[in-house]
């Protein structure tokens, strides 16, 4: 096993890799953050199904495993059953949190950099929190960056329109005071994740959250010093991470999930030139990032609720590649900022085959690889891409056709809707692998996936997987 930094020279998908905090990855697998829909209706801590689900991933040699989101506001839950950083943080309060960091470390008492790395993801769903399952009571606000509702930003056609409003309010602009507080949140959960036993956090600052939505053009029209112009657009970001840092030692972890280019602007669409501009704020976004030397990873993704397309079906190629290889370009370049050790770039979406994720190695499109789906169908993955051949094109395992019934194509086609079902049918794959640990089942693979074309599908259709996730949302 090799050891290398960001800047060198030898690239392996099983490779160590140093983080610039001076911690250690065994490899370049990541389980990135999926919401597990386990904890109890209206958010709570970790339990006794988030332990065996977590169990299911430290069976196989991850080099990190970031947790769902973690949301720092009770009133501010993404689908209803979050996990949620407690109000008191005392002994009490952190055990189920302490529990899931061991889990994740292992039981064979690994050390580094042999041991996977536990970061919990720290989130504000912000105006994407929706009504009643996002915490608050009927028709209440969610706060924002500014007072503009989801959907607003585009025409999605009437019954877009009738869904978004449906689903969302038009949320309260958030007060100097309200941002004060909400440093003070993100601040207590990272000192939740350092004092349970976790070895970083990671900021969620994508899919159009509250973090993200700061970071907009459209959703951020704020005129004060957290408003969406160059100059102030990360002004939040950074409070937050020199908070962060302040309270948590230099070897602590801190990371970051951000949308490549498209969260400057959902309207883009195909004008080149838009979308140029677009990525080139992104980029300047990236080196500012890097300029505070705080920063230690920074996961790539991409789309909002509007424009989900982190949830998109089957593609060709890692969804946010072409940007992150700007990035990892950008960042390999010390003249950029000189004596800074650069974040390392974690690339997300769409990663399915050893030949892609050993292709992104070599050809540096990213430093790390991030796996959410994957790592459901296969929760032992890195076990088997150690033993799959460099250049094995086939997917390594069949992933469910969520699109293709009769009965989905009667729904409206509205791309959240979409990307629901996608997520309904995922968290309710995350329940049978935590059950079936529960119950002595060890396996490689999701109990029931097929591997390969011509095998029987999953028993399981995107109307059945709806239908469960509600059903375990009400019970
Ligand atoms: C069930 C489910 C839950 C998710 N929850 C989160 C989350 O809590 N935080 C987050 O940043 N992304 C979340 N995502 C998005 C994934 O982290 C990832 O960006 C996306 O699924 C694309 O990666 P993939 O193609 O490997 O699945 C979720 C995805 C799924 C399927």
């Amino acid at each position: 096993m090799s050891l290398v930094t960001s800047s060198s020279h030898e690239e392996d998908l099983f490779d160590s890799v140093k983080l610039p905090c001076s911690r250690m990855l065994p490899n370049r697998l990541v389980k990135v953050a999926m919401y597990e829909h386990l904890a109890p209706f209206g958010g709570g801590p970790p339990n006794r199904r988030h332990f065996s689900l977590y169990s299911t991933w430290a069976a196989s040699e991850w080099g990190m495993v970031i947790t769902g989101n973690v949301q720092v506001s009770s009133s501010h839950l993404s689908l209803g059953r979050d996990i949620v950083v407690p109000d008191k943080i005392d002994s009490a309060t952190m055990e189920p949190f302490r529990k899931l960091a061991c889990i994740v470390h292992g039981a064979d008492g690994r050390t580094e950099p042999n041991k996977t790395l536990a970061i919990v993801q720290l989130s504000h769903a912000g105006r994407q929190s929706p009504n009643i399952i996002g915490g608050r009571s009927l028709f209440a606000q969610p706060k924002a960056a500014s007072a503009v509702r989801v959907g607003s930003a585009r025409d999605a056609g009437f019954l877009g329109e009738a869904f978004h409003r449906l689903l969302f309010q038009t949320p309260q602009e958030m007060t100097p005071d309200d941002i004060d507080a909400l440093v003070d949140r993100f601040t207590q959960g990272a000192r939740l994740a350092f004092e349970s036993g976790f070895d970083g956090i990671q900021l969620h600052a994508a899919h159009g959250y509250l973090l993200a939505g700061f970071l907009s053009e459209q959703a951020n029209v704020r005129t004060d010093d957290y408003s969406a112009t160059a100059a102030n657009s990360l002004h939040l970001l950074h409070r937050l991470v020199g908070s962060i840092r302040a309270i948590v030692p230099d070897t602590f972890v801190i990371g970051m999930k951000i949308n490549s280019s498209d969260y400057i602007d959902i309207t883009a669409g195909q004008d080149e030139v838009k979308k140029f501009q677009q990525e080139q704020r992104a980029l300047g976004h990236l080196k500012t990032i890097w300029s505070w030397g705080l920063v230690d990873f920074i996961e790539v993704s991409g789309g909002t609720y509007e424009k989900p397309d982190f949830m998109s079906g089957n593609a060709r190629q890692a969804f946010f590649s072409i940007f992150s290889k700007k990035a990892v370009e950008l960042f390999q370049n010390p003249a950029e900022c000189p004596g800074i050790s650069a974040p390392l770039i974690l690339l997300t979406g769409g990663i399915r085959t050893a030949a892609q994720c050993h292709e992104i190695v070599q050809n540096k499109r990213a430093d790390l690889l991030g796996f959410a789906r994957l790592a459901t169908l296969c929760p032992q993955l890195p076990t088997v891409l150690r033993n799959t051949p460099a250049d094995q094109n086939a997917p390594v395992v069949m992933e469910p056709d969520l699109s293709s019934s009769a009965a989905i194509s009667l729904l409206p086609q509205i791309r959240l809707i979409g990307a629901g079902i996608g997520t309904a049918w995922y968290c309710v794959a995350l329940r049978r692998l935590a059950s079936d640990y529960q119950a002595g089942r060890k396996d490689v693979f999701l109990r029931g996936a097929p591997r390969r074309k011509g095998d029987p599908g999953f028993t399981l259709g995107a109307l059945g997987g709806l239908f469960m996730f509600w059903v375990w949302l009400c019970l």
